[in-house]
């Protein structure tokens, strides 16, 4: 079993693999109904920079190569990386994975923001290159996949990095900041309706009260807005959430919501990115808890779950660049189920493997030859 395990998941992973492309890294989730997407975090340039503005017709923004004389204050695209947000993306699912016993989903691009821009409308995201349209639909097609795989509620966090002065998380909810200020605006203009239309709380208790992610933030000690703490940006930088956020968030309709994490450069970096990641998943969880979970489900959980240690399975990551070898990275996170665990571990099996004593490291390059052995062979 502790050799069989392993395996069988290595296995499994090649098969997950076979299905990304390069530029789009794409990680199962276990059955926590999180999305985590990072769009701004990628490396690679397979074609040419897009170019620092589109053109203006008169009525709107034409996002083309040759277009003609490009309108840089109308039309003006933004080209730098939201730096570390990648790895920020794949630790913080990792420590879900702890927390909860069982693993969000994962998306990442793969490349880089001035080449193609995962978190706008198609048109000024590739500028009409065609390789690059391609990996912006996988890129959401994973996320619709994700999304319907969730199978009822749930929550997608696009994960960000801001270079504004003040070192805070800017959460964005699709309220401008305009109507932040103002307090004028609905339930039905947020990215996150459907958790406000079907909860007990007040909406601004959710957004940015007592039970809102901000909050949570904050008592983990980092400072967040909107938040019981900032309220409101008042005069101050705030993004208040993109495209993704915007398009697949519940504004529109459905069942899953979603929030735009901006965080500070300074918590991105590493060291503080280890304990600001903790934070920020401790915040999630907490938050995920208090909205996407029932208190009935958890009586139920509590009085059939037999508390043990389990080692939850397992990443997929895909790590597969133009046609050079690719690896994977089957890491194991052990951690003790706890009842708050329970409540979703229920949902799905968690695969059980007991733990041989190898550190990560050994466990890593040992995983990254047999996987890449397995694929040849079987593909
Ligand atoms: C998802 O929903 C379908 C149809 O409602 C149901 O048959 C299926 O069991 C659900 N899957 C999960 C994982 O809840
Ligand atoms: C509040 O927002 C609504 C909807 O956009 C708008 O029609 C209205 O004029 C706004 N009210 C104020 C006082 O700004
Ligand atoms: C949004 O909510 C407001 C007030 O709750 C309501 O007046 C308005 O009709 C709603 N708009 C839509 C598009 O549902």
């Amino acid at each position: 079993m502790p050799v069989l395990a392993p395996w069988s998941l290595l296995l499994l992973s090649c098969m997950t693999l076979v299905d990304g492309s390069a530029y789009v890294e794409y990680v199962e989730g276990t059955g926590l109904p999180i999305i985590l997407i990072s769009g701004h975090g990628g490396t690679l340039s397979p074609e040419r920079d897009r170019p620092n503005a589109g053109c203006w017709d008169g009525q709107k923004c034409i996002f083309r190569r040759g277009c003609g004389k490009t309108d840089r204050t109308r039309c003006k695209t933004t080209r730098s990386n939201d730096l570390y947000t990648k790895d920020m993306t794949v630790a913080l699912r990792e420590e879900l994975c702890g927390i909860a016993g069982v693993c969000p989903t994962a998306i990442m691009g793969n490349i880089n923001r001035r080449v193609l821009d995962f978190n706008r409308e198609i048109e000024e995201a590739c500028f009409g290159v065609q390789s690059m349209i391609d990996v912006y639909n996988e890129y959401y097609g994973y996320l619709e996949e994700s999304k319907l795989a969730l199978n009822g509620s749930g929550i997608i966090f696009d994960i960000h990095g801001h270079g504004h002065d003040i070192a805070r998380a800017e959460l964005g909810y699709a309220v401008t900041k305009a109507r932040l200020n103002s307090g004028n605006y609905t339930e039905n203009m947020t990215s996150i309706r459907n958790l406000l239309e079907r909860s007990p709380y007040e909406m601004d208790d959710i957004l940015r009260g007592e039970h809102s992610l901000g909050q949570y933030l904050l008592l983990e000690g980092y400072d967040a807005i909107p938040s019981p703490v900032y309220p409101s940006p008042s005069d101050t930088s705030y993004y208040s959430g993109g495209y993704t956020t915007k398009t697949y968030g519940s504004r529109n309709g459905g069942s899953v919501d979603a929030i735009q994490i901006e965080s500070a450069r300074s918590h991105r970096e590493m060291p503080e990115q280890m304990y600001y990641v903790k934070a920020l998943a401790t915040a999630i969880f907490k938050f995920y808890k208090k909205h996407y979970t029932t208190e009935s489900e958890t009586t139920t959980v509590e009085q059939t779950t037999t508390i043990q240690p389990t080692t939850t399975e397992a990443e997929t990551t895909l790590v597969t660049t133009e046609g050079k070898t690719s690896t994977s990275m089957p890491t194991t996170t052990t951690t003790t189920t706890t009842t708050e665990a329970a409540v979703v571990t229920t949902k799905q099996p968690i695969i059980e493997t007991s733990s041989n004593g190898c550190p990560k490291s050994c466990l890593d390059s040992f995983a990254a030859f047999i996987w890449g052995f397995l694929c040849i062979a079987f593909f």
